[in-house]
């Protein structure tokens, strides 16, 4: 089904979101960004202020805690955080799309009064457990494996590059219960933090996005009780592309923030830097440069835009969600580079912001999804 226009004029509610998180992000985060980059800490006291004013629950309903406000207004905050920190961005985007929606779409009514709350109010963080050592963009190819036995499953195995783990209070984990059966044979559990014989491994030592934590996950015999399968036994590697296709226009939302920053940035060096007794922006060559960084930013919104819209309208979105997610990384890469360049000696240095930039842009061509699966996705979708 396509749908014939969508209205971008974004409602009242979708601007005071906007307005709400920009003035937090500059009031307090856009301060601390550098300090957590430097650092390599987790922004722990400003996902503790972002819990009080309701964004660790953006999208979920107001019955189980959450501000009950549209998955776009969801999106727009992430666009917002991520002008001021990647980092903290990455952390709601997976707290939220791939750590609580599992919940509220898959779980017994049990288990979102369970969670729910905790997680839309802060209170508790949530994450996402796919990936492993051997298995990352073949995701079906994982190892883990979940052994029933009585009242609860045996997990054992490992994950790699796991956001939020070590802060996390629940994570979604996905393990095959039949190896012979692949894909199909995957199911999803929710692992409490303090599970027996389930542990957080080394941290990663990453080239950016310095105050997202990212280790690895351990299950050594680990025991969950029966009672915190996510949906049925087989179910889990559908439950989890599916929260992957809303999770990519999350990432989406972040790239976009990035490159919104950097852009911002070079305009104002631009304006300001004066070279052969003249301001740089004067020149064509920054200019074009200029120009492309605006437009491209610009269709990389509408698509994010888009992708939110169809699927707030209950369209099939799954598509243009990739397509926005390959195309606002890309677009964050190089905008964050130009910027670099036009800022010149400068840009390389600690100094101004944008290296940063361009260091935490990089990540969003990979994770959720390298750009090369997101354009497999997109021609399995053009050859139905
Ligand atoms: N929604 C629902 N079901 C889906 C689906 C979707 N979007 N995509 C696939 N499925 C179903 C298929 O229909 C199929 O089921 P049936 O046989 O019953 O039809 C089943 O899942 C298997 O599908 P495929 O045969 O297409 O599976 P595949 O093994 O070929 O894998 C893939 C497809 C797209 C390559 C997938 O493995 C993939 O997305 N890989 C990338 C993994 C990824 O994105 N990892 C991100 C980790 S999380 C992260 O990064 C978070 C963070 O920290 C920021």
């Amino acid at each position: 089904k396509e749908m014939d226009g969508v209205d971008f004029n974004l409602n009242s509610d979708q601007l005071m979101m906007r307005k709400m998180v920009r003035d937090f992000v500059e009031e307090e985060i856009v301060p601390l960004a550098s300090v957590t980059d430097e650092t390599h800490e987790f922004p722990l006291a400003s996902i503790q202020k972002m819990g009080e004013l309701g964004l660790m629950g953006i999208p979920i309903p107001e019955d189980y805690g959450g501000a009950g406000a549209d998955f776009l207004s969801y999106i727009i905050a992430i666009e917002e955080i991520a002008r001021g920190c990647a980092s903290t961005a990455v952390i709601l985007a997976v707290h939220t799309s791939v750590g609580t929606f599992p919940i509220l779409y898959f779980g017994t009514e049990a288990q979102k009064r369970r969670y729910l709350p905790k997680l839309a109010r802060g209170e508790m963080i949530g994450a996402f457990a796919l990936t492993e050592a051997n298995s990352g963009s073949d995701a079906s190819s994982l190892v883990t494996t979940a052994e029933k036995r009585g009242d609860h499953y045996v997990l054992n195995g490992s994950k790699r590059f796991i956001t939020n783990s070590g802060y996390a209070g629940v994570y979604t984990v996905m393990a095959s219960t039949d190896r012979s059966k692949g894909p199909h044979g995957v199911t999803a559990f929710l692992v409490d933090k303090d599970t027996p014989g389930f542990s957080v491994g080394k941290a990663e030592k990453k080239m950016g996005l310095n105050g997202s934590a990212t280790c690895e996950l351990i299950f050594e015999d680990a025991l969950v009780p029966v009672e915190n399968r996510l949906g049925a036994e087989g179910q889990g590697f559908k439950v989890a592309m599916s929260l992957l296709d809303g999770g990519r226009i999350g990432i989406g939302a972040q790239a976009l923030g990035i490159g919104q920053a950097a852009f911002e940035a070079a305009l104002a060096y631009a304006q300001e830097r004066v070279q052969f007794k003249q301001a740089i922006i004067n020149f064509q060559g920054i200019q074009f440069m200029l120009a492309d960084m605006a437009t491209q930013l610009e269709a990389a919104r509408l698509l994010i835009y888009q992708a939110a819209a169809r699927r707030l309208a209950g369209l099939p979105y799954s598509k243009e969600a990739s397509m926005a997610k390959l195309f606002a990384s890309d677009t964050a890469v190089k905008v964050t580079t130009d910027a670099v360049q036009i800022f010149g000696g400068y840009g390389y240095t600690k100094e101004y912001k944008v290296e940063r930039y361009m260091r935490d842009a990089k990540i969003t061509q990979i994770y959720e999804g390298t750009n090369q699966i997101q354009r497999m996705v997109i021609a399995k979708h053009l050859r139905k």
